[in-house]
């Protein structure tokens, strides 16, 4: 066993409780000024205050001692939303973007996703592994110690279950640890284009049963929206994913308000995420279902569209979770920092709420929440020590990287 001690931290974790933290209590942070914390391979031994945890760690041999002279830590990011499996960016299309070609119009011109459908299908295992491998190691650096990764660039069986293999690769060979969601249904492809119901129908008959019976997803979402899918359509894939034992995700009412936020409140889902227009009863179906809101600052930023209304999401009692999603067309955002900066900057959450949506609420969207998300014992030993005092750093140093040293599974990168 490889012991490390952490001395001289200034820790800031949300606390676990019943379920993720809404309302008030998403401002809950837990703080001792004159920390520790005691890892035992990959999972946290003892945290809290430093006598506490010197009693713990008394009479173990300690391999390393690390004196953190009372920088901030906070738990590792959660990313509880991203499409981090792809094989080519799109920077072509973000300048056509910057002229003025609305997203869903590039999409519905066969550009957009579908190009990265092509890229995708087009793409060796191999190729896919390692271009995505890359895109998690700046991640990693950035204090993201977990990824939710979407399939959704294949749309054919194969390719969607050569993705899901990708992903899962990426778990193993990867410090972070990885949750893989099934997006099949994140556009028609273009050999479907005539026949879209045809496409509702193989991703129920064909596409999940195949997905469910390789148990290589925990969730399936789907994109609810104009020109994509229905929200009958959504209701229908996403009913059958049940079914076969998966949770529910939702990309609700990105762009137009479709009522997919009622749709997840209906169906119970774990996460409904985006809800850029969102309305007040979708707002209060997700508070009735107590699914998590999962808001992308970074997208809504990308795509120039106002920001998720986050505080009147926490004040209906909605839990918020933070994350990049982290993709090659409407947001190629590799950065948590950058996500709370605009979360706190832009979209008036405290530094306390935002750390909560990034760490504790995110690991609650993904299923998490007993692994990861909160500095506790027995959780992973994921942790990221910043270069400053408290949390609010991350928004202070505008654009820079206020990071020290990430911990993931105990393993230290700089
Ligand atoms: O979350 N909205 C759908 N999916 C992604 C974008 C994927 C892409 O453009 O490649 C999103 O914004
Ligand atoms: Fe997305």
């Amino acid at each position: 066993m490889t012991t490390k001690l952490f001395r001289h931290a200034h820790i800031y974790t949300p606390k676990m409780g019943p379920g993720p933290a809404a309302g008030a209590a998403q401002a809950e942070v837990a703080e001792w000024r004159d920390g520790s914390i005691l890892v035992e391979d990959e999972r946290i031994a003892a945290v809290g205050a430093a006598q506490d945890v010197e009693n713990k760690a008394a009479g173990k041999a300690l391999d390393e001692e690390h004196d953190l002279e009372g920088a901030a830590v906070i738990p590792g990011f959660v990313d509880s939303h991203t499409h981090a499996c792809f094989a080519a960016t799109r920077e072509g299309e973000f300048s056509m973007r910057l002229a003025g070609k609305p997203y869903l119009e590039i999409l519905k011109a066969g550009g957009g996703i579908l190009s990265s459908v092509r890229d995708v299908r087009a793409a060796s295992e191999e190729d896919l592994f390692h271009f995505s491998r890359r895109l998690l190691k700046t991640t990693l650096h950035y204090g993201t110690t977990t990824v939710e990764i979407k399939s959704g660039y294949g749309l054919d069986t194969e390719t969607e279950l050569k993705m899901l293999r990708v992903i899962a690769r990426l778990g193993r060979e990867t410090p972070q640890t990885v949750t893989p969601t099934f997006m099949g249904a994140h556009a028609v492809p273009e050999e479907h284009k005539a026949n879209p119901a045809g496409y509702v129908t193989l991703l129920e008959n064909e596409m999940l049963p195949a997905v469910a019976k390789q148990g290589i997803a925990r969730f399936c979402d789907v994109f609810c929206e104009e020109g994509v899918f229905s929200v009958e359509q959504s209701r229908k894939i996403l009913q059958k994913a049940r079914t076969l034992g998966m949770g529910l995700k939702l990309h609700a009412d990105e762009v137009h308000d479709l009522g997919g936020a009622s749709l997840a409140g209906e169906l119970r889902a774990i996460s409904a995420e985006h809800l850029l227009a969102a309305s007040d009863e979708g707002i209060e179906k997700l508070a009735q279902g107590g699914v998590v809101a999962v808001l992308l600052p970074a997208t809504a930023y990308s795509l120039k569209k106002p920001f998720a209304r986050a505080q009147t999401m926490i004040e209906k009692g909605v839990p918020v979770a933070l994350a990049t999603d982290l993709n090659p067309g409407s947001c190629f955002c590799q950065s948590m920092p950058f996500v709370v900066s605009l979360a706190i900057m832009r979209m008036n959450l405290t530094p306390e709420e935002a750390l909560v949506g990034t760490t504790l609420n995110a690991a609650w969207a993904i299923g998490m929440e007993k692994e990861v998300g909160s500095l506790e014992p027995g959780k992973m030993a994921d942790f990221v020590v910043l270069d400053g005092e408290s949390p609010a750093v991350l928004a202070y140093a505008s654009g820079a990287r206020p990071v020290r040293l990430v911990c993931a599974k105990g393993m230290l990168s700089e």
